[in-house]
């Protein structure tokens, strides 16, 4: 069974460094030394130095939100590979969907900064996902493999197992809407698939396939427990210690029973 990575995006959240420092130090002391499943946290960019401080001696990891794929130069505003691993990040989000649609970011762009990632030894989380229309026109598919496509273009199977990706449906991020165990685990098989026959059975057998999209306590044992979900990219119930812990358990009891 791949480890599974719970990891918690913090967007554009919480507004000060007390309240960040607090949010990481009720994640570390309520996981303790645990390491039978992988834990990260991405807070904004601003609180990461200080993030990485009061994650010191804890197994959880730290990420960046996204990244620019040039290292260095006149690129106002943005945040580069080298630094993120200068500040302490082993993580970085790449493509997530309020990137996407709410920035225009192309699959394109995902793929260079896929490959700055990987140059600076960060573990991309590369997210893929379908809006409502899409799924409604039945267009979830094509919509995956147009994002696999162009995110993952010209990787090799060696760097490909090394990256994980993020199936966040858009229509359930921040929503409360959770797509069904059978919609999640059909979304996590076809991309399976297209891994298997792209890079190779075993390189696909390798790679952490993570769902995001209103993922709480009450669901987590539940969406974790699918075959082909290695983990949970967590938005807003990361922001609450006792819930992003309670997720991190979710997954604790499904990596000790295993799966089928
Ligand atoms: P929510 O858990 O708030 O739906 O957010 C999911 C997400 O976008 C994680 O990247």
């Amino acid at each position: 069974m791949r480890t599974l990575l719970i990891a918690g995006n913090w967007k554009l959240n919480p507004t000060t460094a007390e309240a960040a420092s607090a949010l990481a130090e009720g994640v570390k002391h309520g996981l303790g030394a645990a390491t039978d499943v992988h834990v990260a946290v991405a807070p904004p960019f601003v609180f990461l130095s200080q993030v990485d401080r009061v994650l010191e001696g804890s197994p959880v990891g730290l990420s960046g939100q996204d990244l620019y794929w040039e290292n260095a130069g006149a690129f106002t505003g943005e945040i580069s590979g080298p630094m993120l691993v200068d500040v302490g990040c082993t993580h970085v989000i790449l493509g997530h969907s309020e990137r996407r649609h709410g920035q225009g970011e192309t699959s394109a762009q995902v793929n260079a900064k896929l490959k700055a990632a990987l140059a600076a030894k960060l573990i991309p989380i590369v997210c893929i996902g379908e809006t409502k229309d899409e799924r409604l026109a039945e267009k979830t598919e094509a919509v995956l493999l147009d994002q696999l496509q162009g995110s993952l273009a010209d990787l090799s199977p060696e760097e490909m197992a090394g990256v994980v990706l993020a199936y966040e449906p858009v229509w359930a991020i921040g929503t409360g809407l959770t797509a069904s165990p059978e919609q999640a685990q059909s979304a996590h098989a076809f991309i399976r698939g297209w891994l298997s026959r792209t890079f190779g059975e075993a390189t696909a057998g390798r790679v952490v396939v993570q769902y995001g999209g209103s993922v709480k306590p009450d669901n987590a044992v539940e969406l974790l427990g699918l075959p082909d979900v290695d983990g949970a990219l967590v938005g807003g119930a990361s922001l609450k210690a006792a819930d992003f812990l309670a997720i991190i358990k979710a997954g604790q009891e499904v990596a000790a029973r295993g799966k089928s």
